[in-house]
C-alpha cells in the first residue's frame, strides 16, 4: 500500500509517499518547500503570501516526491491513465493551522484524488507531530518500543499541549495554552531582541553560548552548591540560577495542565525597556533565562500528568522539540521522575512540518477506519480527537 500525504497548514509545502509492505514500512520520499526567507521579511506567516506560494509550489513538490520515490515523472496537467502513479490512498492535513493555507492543499488534493480516482482522508496537523516519534533516521519506522497510555507534549507555533493517548487515536487533552504557544513566545521574543524569524532557533543558539559561557566561569559544581544552599526547587535548573535577572515561570503551579506564555514574553518586553541598551551578551543572556523559564514550565506540567496517569510512555513532539536543551532536561526528568517509562523524540529531521509524519498518520487513521471524506473542509482551531 501506498500513502501520498500533503501538508500546507502554515510556511512549508510538504509531501510524502510512504510504503508498506508486508509489515515493513518507508518513507520512499519525503519533499519540503520551505516559505521561511519569504516570511521573514515580515517578521512572521503571512497568510495570504502563504496561500500564493503553496498554490506555486504544490505541483512542484507532488512532482519532486514522485520522482523521489520512482513513481515516474508525473505532470498535473496528463489525463493519460497509464500516467497515473501507483498511489492507494491520498491524505491531507485538514487543520489546525492557518485556514488560506490549509485550504491550498485541501484543493489540491481534491483535485488529485478525483484524476487518480483514489480515495481521500484529512489528517489533524498534530496528529502527524505525534506520529513523528516513530519516523526513524532512514525513513524507516518501527512502532514496537511504546505502550499505552502516552503522555505527549505537543509544542508548536500554533500550539501547545499535552495530550493523553490511551491507544490508537484515542486523545484527550488535558491542558494547552491558553494565550500564545510555546513556539509562538519564541518567535516574539526572538523579534523584541531584532533576531531573525523563526526565532526559537536563533534564541536557542544564543542561549546556549550563555549556557557555556556560565559553566566556564563558575562551573557546574560551584554552581550546584549555591543553587542548593539557595533551596531552589522543583525544576528551575542550577544553571540558570546565575543569571542577574529572573522571568516569571507563568502557571507553574497551578493545579491544572493550561500554559499561558504572554505574560512572560511582556516581562521579557519590560527587562529590554528597562535596559535599554541591548548589548550581544545581554541578548544572550535573555535569550538564556527566557527559554529556561519555557522549559521549566513545559517539564514542570508534562511530568506531573505523566505521573498522575502513570504513562508508560512520554513524547515531546512539533516544531519546538528541535530545541536542544528541552530535550536534553526533559529527558532527564522522565528518566529520573517515571523510571520505567520510555521517552520518544522525532529525530531533528522530522521536528518541523513535513508530510512523512503525516502520511504515519494517515495509515493509522486508515487502518482504523477506511473511512474516505467526501467534503473536505478546512478548520483552522480543529482539535484532536
Ligand atoms: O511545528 P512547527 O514547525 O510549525 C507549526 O506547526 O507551528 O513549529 C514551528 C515553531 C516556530 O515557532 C519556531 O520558532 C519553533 O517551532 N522552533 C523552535 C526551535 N526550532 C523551531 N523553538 C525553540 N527552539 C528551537 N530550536
Ligand atoms: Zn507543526
Amino acid at each position: 500500500m501506498r500513502i501520498l500525504a500533503i501538508e500546507t497548514s502554515c510556511d512549508e509545502t510538504a509531501i510524502a509517499i510512504l510504503e508498506r509492505k508486508k509489515n515493513s514500512f518507508r518513507i520512499l520520499s519525503s519533499v519540503v518547500s520551505s516559505q521561511v526567507k519569504i516570511h521573514a521579511k515580515w517578521g512572521g506567516v503571512v497568510p495570504m503570501l502563504a496561500k500564493r506560494e503553496h498554490i506555486k509550489n504544490l505541483p512542484l513538490v507532488l512532482n519532486r516526491a514522485l520522482k523521489q520515490a520512482k513513481l515516474g515523472n508525473y505532470k498535473l496537467q496528463n489525463t493519460n491513465s497509464k500516467q497515473i502513479p501507483k498511489i492507494d490512498l491520498i491524505a491531507v492535513v485538514n487543520g489546525p493551522g492557518l485556514e488560506p493555507a490549509l485550504w491550498t492543499g485541501i484543493n489540491f488534493a481534491g483535485e488529485l484524488a478525483a484524476k487518480w480516482n483514489k480515495p481521500l482522508i484529512p489528517i489533524n496537523h498534530l496528529e502527524g507531530h505525534l506520529y513523528s516519534v516513530f519516523l526513524q533516521k532512514n525513513g524507516e519506522f518501527s512502532i514496537s518500543n511504546f505502550q499505552f497510555p502516552i503522555i505527549a507534549l505537543l509544542v508548536s507555533g500554533g500550539h501547545t499541549q499535552i495530550v493523553l493517548v490511551k491507544g490508537f487515536l484515542k486523545y484527550k487533552i488535558l491542558g494547552e495554552t491558553r494565550d500564545d504557544a510555546a513556539g509562538e513566545a519564541f518567535d516574539k521574543v526572538a523579534k523584541m531582541l531584532g533576531l531573525g524569524y523563526p526565532g526559537g532557533p536563533e534564541i536557542s543558539r544564543l542561549a546556549e553560548k550563555r549556557r557555556k559561557q556560565i559553566l566556564k566561569t563558575i562551573g557546574v559544581g560551584a554552581l550546584f552548591e549555591r543553587s542548593k544552599k539557595k533551596g531552589i526547587s522543583g525544576f528551575q535548573n542550577f544553571v540558570s540560577e546565575a543569571q542577574n535577572f529572573q522571568f516569571p515561570r507563568p502557571m507553574i503551579n497551578s493545579k491544572d495542565y493550561d500554559f499561558s506564555f504572554s505574560g512572560l514574553k511582556t516581562a521579557v518586553l519590560y527587562k529590554t525597556k528597562e535596559l535599554k541598551k541591548l548589548t550581544p551578551k545581554i541578548k544572550e543572556e535573555i535569550c538564556y533565562e527566557f527559554q529556561q523559564a519555557v522549559i521549566d514550565v513545559l517539564i514542570s506540567k508534562t511530568i506531573r500528568a505523566a505521573k498522575e496517569y502513570k504513562a508508560k510512555t512520554v513524547i515531546l513532539a512539533g516544531g519546538v522539540s528541535a530545541n536542544k536543551e528541552l530535550r536534553r532536561q526533559i529527558e532527564k526528568e522522565v528518566k529520573k521522575n517515571i523510571p520505567h517509562s520510555t521517552f520518544l523524540v522525532p529525530y531533528s529531521s522530522f521536528t518541523g512540518d513535513n508530510a512523512a509524519m503525516m502520511a504515519l498518520a494517515a495509515y493509522f487513521r486508515w487502518s482504523k477506519e477506511k473511512k474516505p471524506a467526501k467534503d473536505l473542509k478546512a478548520d483552522g482551531n480543529l482539535k484532536l480527537a
